[in-house]
């Protein structure tokens, strides 16, 4: 006999897989043939899981892999700070499972850290139509929960690993979709103001970093993130504003 389906708030649905190629394709796959809002689709294990800029991410059974199939009423630079949501959700479900939890940090975009190492990635993909109107956001997120890559560009961990208690992937899905749902209608009802706050107070900031765009690398201090989730940099002197990109130490 299966084990009993992890319960979702009100309005969501959930595809259960033992193993696919990616969450994040098979949601995709799904939006394009017409799934409905807060489609939740998980598995068990990937065989292609995707981290951002096409890296492999490491997906073997005991980790948490689901992605939210999402279709916000909202353009598309706006509906990308779910990430920012989803990155709350996160640092929520684990503050209720964990006792103890060690220092929990968010790093831009939309990564969550545990005592320094990334414990969870976040990778958003959309699509839009015509008048660049979205058509749906994807939030896919991998979460360390027995295990951690052997070797990551970006020192990474997993509970397991930190000697925490063992936490199943569907208490964590049940957890972090609730979470999700709370900070969602938060964001919905008043904008990104309040999100911002929240994670602001978690925040790597103020320190120096290695950032990394499309085609070059900056290296400055991060200073914080303005009223629409964008990075502010300070390189030589000058303050720049990054929309999109990837924050490392600033040696290594
Ligand atoms: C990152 O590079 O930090 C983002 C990693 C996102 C991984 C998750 S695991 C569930 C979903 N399916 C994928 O193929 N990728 C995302």
């Amino acid at each position: 006999m299966s084990a009993p389906a992890p319960r979702l708030p009100s309005g969501y649905r959930l595809v259960r897989h033992q193993v696919i190629d990616s969450t994040n394709e098979e949601a995709k796959r799904l939006a394009r043939a017409g799934a409905a809002d807060r489609t939740v689709i998980w598995a068990l294990a990937q065989t292609a899981g995707r981290g951002r800029r096409g890296r492999p991410w490491y997906s073997p059974p005991g980790n948490l892999y689901l992605s939210l199939l999402l279709r916000p009423r909202a353009a598309p630079e706006r509906a990308a700070q779910l990430g920012f949501v989803a990155a709350l959700a996160v640092g929520g479900a684990l503050a209720a499972l964990v006792p103890d939890l060690p220092e929990l940090r968010y790093k831009w975009p939309n990564d969550v850290l545990l005592d320094g190492r990334k414990i969870c990635g976040i990778l958003l993909e959309s699509e839009s139509g015509e008048e660049d109107r979205l058509c749906f956001l994807i939030v896919g997120i991998g979460l360390n929960l027995l295990v951690a890559p052997p070797a990551a560009e970006f020192p990474a961990t997993a509970l397991a690993e930190r000697g925490l208690p063992a936490i199943a992937p569907a208490t964590a899905l049940e957890a972090l979709v609730a979470q999700f749902e709370h900070w969602r209608k938060r964001w919905e009802e008043a904008g990104f103001a309040p999100i911002r706050t929240a994670w602001r107070q978690r925040a790597v900031l103020g320190g120096a970093a290695r950032v990394r765009l499309d085609r070059r690398t900056l290296y400055g201090r991060l200073i914080d993130i303005d009223d629409e989730g964008a990075l502010i940099l300070e390189e030589a002197g000058e303050y720049r504003r990054i929309a999109a990109g990837e924050v490392f130490p600033a040696q290594g």
